[in-house]
């Protein structure tokens, strides 16, 4: 029999065998996401109505941990081979029951404080978080038997940990302040510290806050990027009164010269917060600089020291430079609005902008020369910028002035001609 007669002939049997040859591929394929981990724990906890054994099992197939070799076993032990519940959770077969709170730091850095472990799974994740919490307050409260104290699945979960980039994940930038919330913001939980619970409060109305939420910058910090995530301060900062100049780095740079340095480390006061504080910082604005109401300057020195001289000077130097800009500016506008081309003026504007954003860093070193180097400039350009606006003044009446001449000819052109045409009438 040739072939063409037998496929005709088998024709039914071919296509079945065709049609389950295509849809083998798409059946070994699990777009899903499945317990890959589980075992008999997973399919016998599954199946049990009390919560507190079913939700563990339920939401684990989102778990960073649910893939193969690292399943409850790995975590809780005993045989995840058994059916038998007595022999899958035989204390003798390694079972451990759910660990207790002093327990869980080395039980989760069991496995990622092990270098070689993690990298075989992970090459680029970290893995001195244990080293780092145990520097922690968290971790020597845990350490020293309270329970009050952050572990790892109070920052992280449980039974659901997601990978750290996961914006679902209670380590998201944006979720941090919740979840140190949880505890921080409660006052009857933190009461026996008698540390203050107004940290999300405050850092809610700061300006790194509104940045992260409002305008979604992510290198905004929120509460882990100035305390740590894991240790005592985050790794490379060796205090965190010095937390602050990782992401200012000018400003930083700027106050380390300046009169302040020493004495604000001798007063044990972190190198900003004494002029900006810490969780509820604002928006700064010229009226902090100087010896007037509002500056922070004046908190400290009176006006007649030499601190508060060069202050003042400071703010005046600030305040005239800011006037004079201000002034230009509006000239320059009024002078475009009424149709004057002020290309140079407004380059001359922009200089004078980039120099007063200087000389506002520049107030860091504390000195009245620093300043006045950056708001001298400013205020040269802005004079440029009203010397060009009044030469548009000038251009604009000029040129009122020979409309006017021009009308009064046409006028007087005008009414020649009506007498004209009135004397030939008549
Ligand atoms: C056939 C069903 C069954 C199997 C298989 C099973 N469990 Fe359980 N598991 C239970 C029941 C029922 C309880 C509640 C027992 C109790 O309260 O004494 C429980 C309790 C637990 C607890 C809580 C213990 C505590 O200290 O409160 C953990 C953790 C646990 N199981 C993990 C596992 C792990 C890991 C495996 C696999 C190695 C496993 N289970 C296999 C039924 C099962
Ligand atoms: C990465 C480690 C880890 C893995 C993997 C893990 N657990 Fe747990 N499990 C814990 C920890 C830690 C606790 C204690 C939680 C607490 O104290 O709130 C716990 C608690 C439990 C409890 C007790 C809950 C209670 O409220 O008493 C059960 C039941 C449980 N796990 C079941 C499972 C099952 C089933 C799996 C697998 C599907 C699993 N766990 C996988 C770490 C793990
Ligand atoms: C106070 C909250 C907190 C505690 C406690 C905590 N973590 Fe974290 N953890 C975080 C935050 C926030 C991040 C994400 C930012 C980062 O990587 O620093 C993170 C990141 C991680 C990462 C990913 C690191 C990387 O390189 O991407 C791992 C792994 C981790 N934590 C494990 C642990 C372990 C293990 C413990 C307990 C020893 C622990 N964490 C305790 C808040 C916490
Ligand atoms: C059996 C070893 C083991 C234990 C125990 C373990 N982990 Fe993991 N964990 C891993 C491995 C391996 C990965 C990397 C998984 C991957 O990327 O596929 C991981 C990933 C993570 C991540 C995600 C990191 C990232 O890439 O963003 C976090 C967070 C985490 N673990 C926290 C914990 C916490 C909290 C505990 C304790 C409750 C714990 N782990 C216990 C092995 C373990
Ligand atoms: C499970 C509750 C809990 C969670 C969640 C928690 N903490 Fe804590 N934290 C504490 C307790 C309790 C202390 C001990 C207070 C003390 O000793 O002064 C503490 C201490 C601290 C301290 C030291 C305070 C001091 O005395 O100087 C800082 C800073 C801190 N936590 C920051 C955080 C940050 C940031 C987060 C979130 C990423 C966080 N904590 C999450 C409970 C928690
Ligand atoms: C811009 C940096 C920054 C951010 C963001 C930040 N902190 Fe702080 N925090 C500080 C500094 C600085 C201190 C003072 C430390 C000192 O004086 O030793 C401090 C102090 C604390 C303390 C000790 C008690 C106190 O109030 O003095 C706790 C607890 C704390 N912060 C929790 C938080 C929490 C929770 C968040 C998030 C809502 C947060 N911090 C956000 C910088 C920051
Ligand atoms: C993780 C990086 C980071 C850290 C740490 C940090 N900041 Fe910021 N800061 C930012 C970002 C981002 C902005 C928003 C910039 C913008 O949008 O204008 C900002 C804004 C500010 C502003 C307002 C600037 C303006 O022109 O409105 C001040 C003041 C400030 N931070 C002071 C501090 C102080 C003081 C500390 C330490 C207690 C600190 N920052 C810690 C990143 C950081
Ligand atoms: C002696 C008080 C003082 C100290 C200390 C101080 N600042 Fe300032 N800072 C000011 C004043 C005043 C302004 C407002 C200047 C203006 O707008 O004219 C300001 C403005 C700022 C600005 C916004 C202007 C800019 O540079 O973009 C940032 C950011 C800032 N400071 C960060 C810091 C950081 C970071 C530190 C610590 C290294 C610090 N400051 C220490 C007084 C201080
Ligand atoms: C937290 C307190 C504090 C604040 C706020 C503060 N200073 Fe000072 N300042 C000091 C101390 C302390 C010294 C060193 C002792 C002294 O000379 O008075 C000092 C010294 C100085 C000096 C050097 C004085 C000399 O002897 O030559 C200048 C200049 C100065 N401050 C300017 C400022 C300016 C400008 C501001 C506001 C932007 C400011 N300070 C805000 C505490 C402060």
């Amino acid at each position: 029999m040739r072939l063409a007669d037998w496929i005709e002939r088998e024709r039914y049997l071919v296509a079945t065998a065709l049609m389950i040859g295509l849809a083998l591929p798409a059946l070994a394929q699990t777009p899903e996401r499945k317990v890959t981990a589980g075992g008999s724990c997973l399919a016998c906890h599954l199946q049990l109505d009390e919560a507190r054994l079913h939700d563990p099992a339920a939401a684990f197939a989102e778990d960073v941990h649910n893939r193969p070799g690292l399943g409850c076993v790995t975590c809780h032990g005993g045989n995840p081979k058994a059916e038998d519940p007595e022999e899958a959770m035989d204390p003798k077969k390694g079972f451990r029951g759910a660990p207790k709170i002093f327990d869980i730091p080395k039980l989760c850095g069991g496995c990622h404080a092990n270098d070689a472990f993690i990298k075989k799974f992970s090459p680029s994740l970290d893995t001195d978080q244990l080293a780092q919490y145990r520097t922690s307050v968290h971790g020597q409260r845990i350490a020293s038997g309270d329970t009050r104290a952050a572990t790892c699945i109070s920052c992280h979960g449980v039974h659901n940990i997601l990978k750290v980039s996961d914006p679902r994940a209670p380590v998201f930038p944006t979720h941090v302040v919740d979840t140190c919330a949880r505890c921080h913001a409660d006052a009857a939980l933190m009461k026996p510290y008698g540390i203050p619970t107004d940290q999300v409060t405050k850092y809610r109305r700061s300006v790194h806050y509104e940045a992260l939420t409002k305008r979604n910058d992510l290198s905004a910090p929120t509460c882990n990027d100035c305390h740590g995530s894991h240790g005592a301060a985050p790794p490379g900062v060796s205090s965190i009164s010095n937390v602050c100049g990782t992401c200012h780095l000018q400003n930083m740079e700027f106050f380390q010269q300046s009169p302040h340095a020493e004495p604000f480390a001798e007063m044990g006061s972190g190198a900003c917060e004494a002029c900006h504080g810490n969780h509820e910082i604002k928006a700064p604005s010229d009226r902090l600089v100087g010896m007037g109401k509002g500056a922070v300057c004046a908190g400290c020195h009176d006006i007649d020291d030499p601190g508060g001289t060069t202050a003042a000077a400071i703010g005046a130097s600030l305040e005239l430079a800011v006037e004079m800009d201000d002034r230009a500016k509006a000239e320059v506008a009024d002078a475009e609005r009424k149709g004057m081309l002020m290309e140079d003026a407004d380059v001359e504007l922009e200089a004078a902008n980039e120099e007063l954003v200087k000389a506002r860093i520049q107030v860091h070193k504390a000195s009245l020369q620093a300043v006045v180097a950056h708001t001298s400039k400013a205020v040269s350009a802005a004079k440029k910028a009203l010397e060009a606006a009044a030469a548009a003044r000038r251009e604009i009446r000029t040129r009122r002035a020979g409309l006017s001449v021009a009308l009064a000819l046409i006028l007087i052109a005008i009414v020649a001609l009506v007498l004209k045409i009135r004397q030939i009438e008549r």
